[in-house]
């Protein structure tokens, strides 16, 4: 399986094998509206016409860098050996092109503490942990993941726009696969953090959509209230082990469609239905 080169927070990699179903449903087109990282793109069935959004254009330039300018990309990547110093001038810098944002990105990403953009250097600015700024920085394997995502996201169209505008934009057999931030933490995470009305604008868009749509959100009330009338609801766990803590701990989120999957599908994959 192809992998991003982006350690994202958040990123549904680990549990790509719970969505197989949702993939099943019949479509021609793709839409990732909140692409993050785009671990789901890479691990799904591949599709005819595809589309990757995120507000964040620094998310979005990455992608086009990948997919216009990979071996420039590969060049800057293979020249670079981060430190503290360095990693304070990317972050400040005044940019301009796709391709100098998209270096920043995958830059900040893999010499930042668990790929939090806005976070702080792995091994702290005085580098005394035993894990330092460079120990994720592996730019023979980061070239190899850039050529085979390059290589599937040619005819990709790439943007950085609110959710609104894609999953309003007309088209024939589209499947919308969502991600958004966690209704609670999720703006720790990303430098694009969604507010209540937000969360409340995407339900009622969603609601209105002729497209089908697949979401997936923390577990909690509030996302409860804003699907459980309408839509299918199905709660997943699974066990995760977090980086900073040596105790396995359960993650617990909602995946919501408004088509339904097989209920014994659904068992198999330990996803208990309910609308
Ligand atoms: C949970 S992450 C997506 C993770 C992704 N599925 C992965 O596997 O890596 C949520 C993303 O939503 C983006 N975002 C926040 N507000 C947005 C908005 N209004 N429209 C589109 N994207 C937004 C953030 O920049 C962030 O990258």
């Amino acid at each position: 399986m192809v992998k991003s080169p982006l350690r994202y927070p958040g990123a549904k990699k680990k549990v790509l094998n719970r969505f197989t179903q949702f993939w099943e449903v019949p479509h021609v087109e793709y839409r990732d509206v909140f692409v993050g990282g785009g671990s789901t793109f890479f691990g799904k069935p591949e599709c005819p016409r595809n589309w990757l959004n995120d507000y964040d254009e620094e998310i979005a330039a990455f992608f086009i860098s990948m997919r216009d300018y990979p071996e420039e990309l590969c060049n800057l990547v293979m020249s670079t050996k981060p430190t503290v110093e360095l990693w304070r001038q990317i972050k400040d810098r005044d940019l301009n092109t796709d391709l100098e944002k998209g270096f920043r990105t995958l830059f900040l990403n893999r010499t930042t503490f668990s790929g939090i953009l806005k976070g702080n250097p792995i091994g702290g600015i005085e580098q005394k942990s035993k894990y330092t700024i460079d120990c994720r920085w592996n730019p023979v394997a980061l070239c190899e993941q850039i050529r085979l995502c390059s290589e599937m996201l040619q005819g990709v169209t790439i943007t950085a726009l609110d959710f609104s505008s894609v999953i309003q934009e007309a088209g024939e057999n589209v499947l919308l696969y969502l991600d958004p931030p966690y209704y609670h933490k999720g703006n720790l995470l990303y430098r694009q953090g969604m507010t209540h009305e937000d969360h409340v604008r995407l339900s009622d868009l969603l609601k209105d959509t002729e497209h089908k749509f697949f979401i997936t959100y923390d577990d909690c009330e509030e996302v409860r209230e804003l699907y459980q009338e309408w839509a299918y609801l199905y709660p997943a766990s699974w066990f995760y082990s977090s980086s900073n803590k040596k105790a396995r701990e359960v993650g617990k989120e909602l995946f919501i469609s408004n088509f339904m999957i097989s209920e014994q599908i659904a068992c198999n994959f330990g996803i208990g239905g309910e609308n």
